[in-house]
């Protein structure tokens, strides 16, 4: 191995599901972009020990992370994230991501595409179990796509985004993904025809994420959101945050993930007016946009 940098920087952002959470389970489209927000890992030279800094990302599966990738001793890991850790942005994923390439910085050479998808989803399944592959693949990749998942695997395809404003509102709390999925799956047959439903806004949706449309755009958030809510998944700190978006004047609102709490995502046409009336009400917001592809 070559002398190690003095600091080897691997980054890498998080995730939205624009449209199709849950359907997607059931084999339907879904759509997800890679976000303008980042999970960054620094590696520098230590002595003895490895010693690591993580604050919001402190996890108990982290370790276990850590020691698939890195050397016991000799390194330091310092851990920062600009996304809200649990709630549905793929904050795992990305970590998953930067640590993939901070360790290839830290050996001299760059993490190819392949590398972080591969590596990266052996660090997912740490984390998570049996995650899709979604999260740490728009990660790894950037800008948005168009996924699906079928018995082969994941189906990813890259997609074109216009103009879209889009604010994240934060519930503040974690939702929990397995549950909701199971929560849902129970609820079936009697669900399918939402399910059905939601598959089918993905595809009509398409043409107008590409022009930019707003107020199409809005009213597929709006009619998803509707969808959401009668499979169960939108709780009621959603359900606030969706009206309150709407309130604000926001085209469309949706909670954006598996739902239980997480975020919300509202399209307004002046997302800075949005941001400013959520702050003063409380509640934490930002605006957010696509990443571009790597
Ligand atoms: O919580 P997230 O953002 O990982 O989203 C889960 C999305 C679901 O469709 C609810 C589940 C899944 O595995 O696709």
């Amino acid at each position: 191995m070559t002398t190690p940098l003095p600091e080897s920087i691997g980054r890498a952002p998080g995730k939205l599901i624009l449209f199709g959470e849950h359907a997607v389970v059931y084999g339907h489209p879904a759509l997800a972009m890679a976000v303008d927000r980042c999970t960054t890992v620094r590696l520098s030279p230590g002595t003895g020990p490895r010693r690591v800094q993580a604050a919001a990302m402190e996890d108990p599966r982290l370790p276990i992370a850590l020691d698939a990738l890195l050397p016991s001793e000799g390194v330091d890991v310092q851990i920062d994230t600009e996304l809200p850790v649990g709630r549905g942005m793929g904050s795992s994923g990305s970590l998953a991501v930067a640590l993939v390439r901070a360790r290839a910085v830290w050996q001299g050479r760059t993490a190819s595409l392949q590398e972080c998808i591969d590596e990266g989803f052996r660090l997912e399944r740490l984390f998570h179990g049996n995650p899709s592959g979604l999260d740490h693949t728009v990660s790894a990749r950037g800008g948005a796509v168009r996924y699906r998942r079928t018995a082969a695997g994941l189906e990813l395809e890259p997609i074109h985004l216009g103009w879209l404003p889009l604010v994240v509102l934060d519930t503040g709390k974690a939702g929990d993904t397995a549950a909701l999925v199971a929560a849902v799956a129970a609820r079936r047959p009697a669900m399918d025809p939402v399910i059905q439903r939601i598959g089918a806004l993905v595809e009509e949706v398409g043409p107008a994420l590409a022009r930019g449309d707003l107020s199409v755009v809005g009213e597929a958030m709006n009619e998803n959101q509707r969808l959401l809510a009668q499979l169960g998944v939108s709780a009621p700190d959603n359900d606030a945050l969706v009206a309150f978006a709407r309130s604000q004047g926001a085209l469309g609102a949706k909670l954006a993930g598996a739902g239980g709490g997480g975020v919300v995502i509202a399209l307004h046409a002046h997302p800075e007016r949005l941001i400013a009336a959520a702050l003063l009400a409380g509640i934490a917001a930002f605006s957010v946009s696509v990443s571009p592809p790597e």
